[in-house]
């Protein structure tokens, strides 16, 4: 799910501009899962805007952003040319979690049937059926099967229940937020508050994009608490929230909100409120430039932002690597960790926790960190971690590798780790993410930002980050320099290795075209290459919505073997490193099955070569990188796959951050 608002104040727009910065900042958010998506935006067509501002219109509709789009055109009673000093706007994208796609299951949702109250939500709230049978209880009736629709009554109950016609929006909000439970990102607007934007966040990301003809008279929004003046700063006019990505088109400046921030905008005038002050709060939220160009994060030549990013990954190492690797005298300089690596290395063990694909990353490099670092490596999933109450201890350094920074379950174990004293690294990708400010010290991977849904530069970089780390580690032992030498150096062409990979392209996207009607595909390997599988079969998976499962050589014997028959496609990797002699023999008992599987194999391997029906060559690199090589070729194959059955890969979709 995905929240955008859009506030104009006094820069005159007509409802059809305002509508067009909505859709299109949809449009940015979306998502390949979403299903429905909706507006809210001021009603009546009279010259007055504060007789159009004392109602609410909403227009809502399943399917894409563009199918709302032209819900919008059919309208018959909205005038589009009628033009608003001021105005707020509110829209969102759903993906169904609770309900099935409908327009009365998508946001906005709404108070009552005059729209007196009207909220955009991402996340869940979890207390949602105890709220709902209370306010059931007052009358309140519901229409929707959304945990949303709680919020919106809830906030029409206190305004109904005031004390004094002299409440304001930012009250009610914070009325309303104490009251739930789970993660939420929101924005709401109301006919009582017209102009107004209340938006808060816990656990979900919120932004806030600025945008003023005037120079800005501050950079910092002071915090306000609860028995403070609520006064913010002049500026003229105000855009959107949520994501980078739908907000750099209209402005760089923004502000991230922390957990429980309640920002408001009151006649043109932003303020930070929370309800408490605790130890360590910053008196004042900073306006941040973002880094992202526009033109950093458009498509280009390529079809879409998957296909793009994995074109990127040539570059993409190199600025993971750029200021940190000197290949001159095989040194590693991680700005980020300089203070904390003598910490580091004094600790009991290594502790890598993440979600999806940076998990993959984890398991990737388990093996050199293990070597290089010689301390215990544990490879975490957040979501399990968190569900076994994992013991963690002061002297446990955990890492999270996140490309967002955002993802929920990997933000929570983050605070279980610092909770418990451990020393918290981030990997991130994203500058400004809560993870990359919640932990203690961290490396950015700067892959530039990734924007397809699947996860593929970000992967390679994370690779790259955590083989920095572990040379890092052992800079000092004299026994480890013939290796470290080794790996540096590989570091080095590794750039052009890539390369040499994505020139496979046209051969990979023949495969696909012998493959795409299957119904499964399975990928083996083991050592350093079991990541490789996993990575392969959850991007088959998540872009194709083909069945298609990692399994680990050393375990066919024990079960997985029973699948393979002569029409079961199988993949397996075999790279001359420690394993080969197992990973022949392995490939030995799925011919013997009758397999025929496609072998990703060292170009130089001639053995392999010839004893195998299908090929797909990459050029060598060092056992532990060697990794990074044998994951493109199924990135390039997934995406061929999704495009062949007919998928629209070429979505402009960011992330779905969130694992609620
Ligand atoms: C930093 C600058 C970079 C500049 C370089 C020059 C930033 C973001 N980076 O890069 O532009 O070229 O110095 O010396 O300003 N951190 C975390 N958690 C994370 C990631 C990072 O706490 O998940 C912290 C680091 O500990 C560090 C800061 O964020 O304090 C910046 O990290 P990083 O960008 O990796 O540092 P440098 O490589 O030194
Ligand atoms: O932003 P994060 O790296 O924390 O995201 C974790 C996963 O949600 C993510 O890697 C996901 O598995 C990818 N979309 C897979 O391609």
């Amino acid at each position: 799910m995905c929240i955008f608002a859009y506030l104009n104040y006094h820069v005159p727009r007509t409802r059809r501009e305002i509508l067009e910065v909505l859709i299109k900042g949809l449009r940015r958010l979306e998502y390949r899962g979403y299903d429905s998506a909706g507006v809210g935006i001021d009603g009546g067509n009279s010259k007055e805007w504060e007789t159009n501002s004392k109602s609410i219109h909403l227009i809502k509709q399943t399917g894409k952003v563009k199918a709302l789009d032209e819900e919008i055109h059919r309208q018959q009673d909205v005038d589009l040319d009628v033009e608003f000093d001021v105005h707020l706007g509110i829209a969102h994208t759903r993906w169904a979690t609770h309900g099935v796609p409908s327009p009365v299951n998508s946001h906005p949702q709404r108070s009552d049937k005059n729209n007196e109250f009207i909220v955009i939500h991402n996340g869940i709230i979890t207390n949602y059926k105890d709220l709902k049978k209370f306010l059931e209880s007052k009358g309140y009736e519901f229409e929707s099967e959304t945990d949303t629709e709680t919020i919106a009554k809830l906030v029409k109950y206190i305004y109904d229940n005031r004390e004094s016609d002299d409440i304001t929006f930012t009250t009610l909000v914070e009325q309303v937020t104490q009251q739930l439970e789970g993660a939420f990102a929101l924005v709401l607007k109301s006919v009582h508050y017209p102009g107004e934007a209340v938006g808060s966040r816990r656990g979900g990301p919120l932004l806030i994009g600025v945008r003023s003809d005037h120079k800005l008279s501050t950079d910092h929004i002071p915090i306000l608490y609860r028995s403070c003046d609520i006064r913010g700063k002049t500026q003229k006019e105000r855009s959107g929230f949520k994501q980078n990505i739908a907000v750099i088109e209209h402005t760089n400046r923004v502000i991230f909100l922390e957990d429980d921030d309640i920002a408001a905008v009151r006649d043109g005038r932003l303020s930070i409120h929370r309800i408490k002050r605790t130890a360590g709060d910053h008196p004042a939220r900073a306006i941040q430039t973002l880094q992202m160009e526009l033109q950093q994060i458009m498509k280009g030549n390529f079809s879409s932002f998957m296909q793009k990013e994995i074109f990127e990954q040539p570059e993409s190492v190199v600025n993971t690597m750029r200021g940190r690797v000197n290949f001159e005298n095989n040194t590693v300089i991680l700005g980020g960790l300089k203070d904390h690596i003598k910490e580091i290395q004094r600790c009991r063990r290594l502790i890598m926790i993440a979600c999806g694909t940076s998990y993959h990353a984890g398991v990737a490099t388990r093996q050199v960190l293990e070597e290089l670092t010689e301390l215990p490596v544990m490879v975490e999933l957040a979501s399990d971690f968190l569900d076994r109450n994992t013991p963690v201890f002061r002297d446990d350094v955990c890492f999270f590798i996140s490309q967002s920074g955002e993802t929920a379950d990997s933000l929570l174990a983050l605070r279980y780790c610092k909770g418990r004293g451990a020393l918290t690294v981030g990997i991130t990708n994203t500058v400004g993410s809560s993870i990359s400010r919640e932990t203690d010290c961290g490396v950015h991977i700067n892959a530039g930002p990734e924007i397809g849904v699947a996860s593929t530069k970000a992967y390679t970089s994370q690779f790259v980050a955590l083989i920095m780390f572990a040379l890092l580690m052992c800079d000092d032992r004299i026994s480890m320099q013939p290796r470290r030498r080794e790996i540096i150096q590989g570091l080095k062409v590794l750039p052009d290795l890539i390369k040499e990979v994505l020139s496979l392209d046209e051969e990979i996207q023949k495969l696909a075209a012998e493959l795409y009607q299957q119904k499964s595909v399975l990928i083996m390997g083991r050592g350093y290459h079991y990541a490789t599988c996993l990575e392969g079969a959850l991007k088959i998976k998540e872009i194709t919505y083909m069945h298609s499962e990692g399994i680990l050589a050393g375990e066919l014997k024990h079960g997985p073997l029973a699948l393979v028959d002569k029409l079961m496609p199988v993949i397996m990797i075999i790279m001359r490193d420690h394993t080969y002699t197992k990973c022949q023999n392995a490939l030995q008992q799925v011919v013997a099955r009758q397999g025929r599987p496609i072998v990703i194999c060292d170009k130089d391997d001639y053995e392999t070569i010839k004893n195998s029906s299908r090929t797909i060559k990459v050029p060598h690199s060092v056992d532990c990188l060697q990794g990074i090589l044998s994951v493109i070729p199924l990135q390039l194959l997934s995406f061929h796959l999704a495009v062949l059955r007919g998928f629209d890969v070429s979505l402009f979709s960011t992330r779905l951050h969130l694992t609620f």
